[in-house]
């Protein structure tokens, strides 16, 4: 099964428009070309608009960075589903271990998030991942497990192939120290067998599991060269244009 590779952005809580702006006029042409890949811009709601009517007739994807599950109403300070796709956001990333820890959200709440997502067209990233002392204590596939069974509950076949998965282990988050390829790809190969057990092994084979942590243009060939791996989640390498577009190019 040939699972082509996916390169997704993270820029969380970081770009103004106007250094938005500077990112994809130099972004966009470097990458006009990219063969066999799939390019996401996951960026802050304040720039979605802007960057969606960029990325229109283009080959890179919008993506937002979480969203709530109503659909419209009194819920200061949230966007529903709709007000993403309205402006072209094709996926939205659900989950994150920043999300989970700084803002609570709980696997009941990230099941409703990606339910919601399916039914409205937009396809889930959905990020799961262990901390260091769950790493330390040896039960990195218990949570992981945990976390992927949760988030897909009731969650059919047909629909999971519309939903990518990001195995992002939170000690490496951020800190500059990436999983080694090896461990990466043992824990991804769990979540693989996650999915074949919810679904089937023919479904897990095309779902893909991307690796998130600290990945750069200069790890990240090392990391795809592993089966199971099929492409990256890219915070801080991601906000400099020349950085991501390189990690497209050493995918
Ligand atoms: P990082 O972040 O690449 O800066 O480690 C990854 C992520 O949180 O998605």
């Amino acid at each position: 099964m040939v699972r082509i590779p996916f390169i997704a952005a993270n820029w969380k809580m970081n770009k103004t428009v106007d250094q938005a702006m500077n990112f994809t006029e130099h972004f966009l042409p470097e990458v006009k070309d990219a063969a066999d890949v799939d390019i996401v811009i996951c960026a802050p709601y304040t720039l979605l608009v802007l960057l969606g009517a960029q990325f229109k007739d283009t080959n890179v994807d919008l993506g937002a960075q979480n969203m709530y599950w109503e659909e419209k109403g009194a819920y200061t300070g949230e966007i529903a589903p709709d007000m993403l796709t309205d402006i072209g956001c094709t996926y939205v990333i659900l989950g994150h271990s920043e999300r989970r820890t700084l803002f609570h959200e709980s696997d009941e709440e990230v099941n409703c998030k990606v339910q919601v997502a399916l039914q409205h067209g937009l396809k889930p990233i959905v990020c799961v991942g262990e901390d260091l002392t769950e790493r330390e204590e040896g039960k990195t596939s218990e949570k992981v497990s945990r976390q992927v069974r949760a988030a897909f509950k009731d969650i059919d076949a047909k629909e999971v192939l519309n939903c990518v998965v990001a195995y992002e282990p939170i000690w490496a988050i951020g800190t500059g120290k990436s999983a080694s390829p090896q461990d990466a790809n043992a824990v991804i190969q769990s979540i693989r067998q996650n999915l074949a057990d919810i679904y089937e092994h023919e479904i897990a084979g095309q779902i893909r599991i991307l690796y998130g942590g600290s990945v750069k243009p200069e790890n990240i060939a090392s990391l795809m060269a592993f089966e199971d791996i099929d492409g990256a989640l890219v915070g801080g390498a991601s906000l400099d244009w020349e950085k991501f577009a390189a990690l497209v190019e050493n995918k």
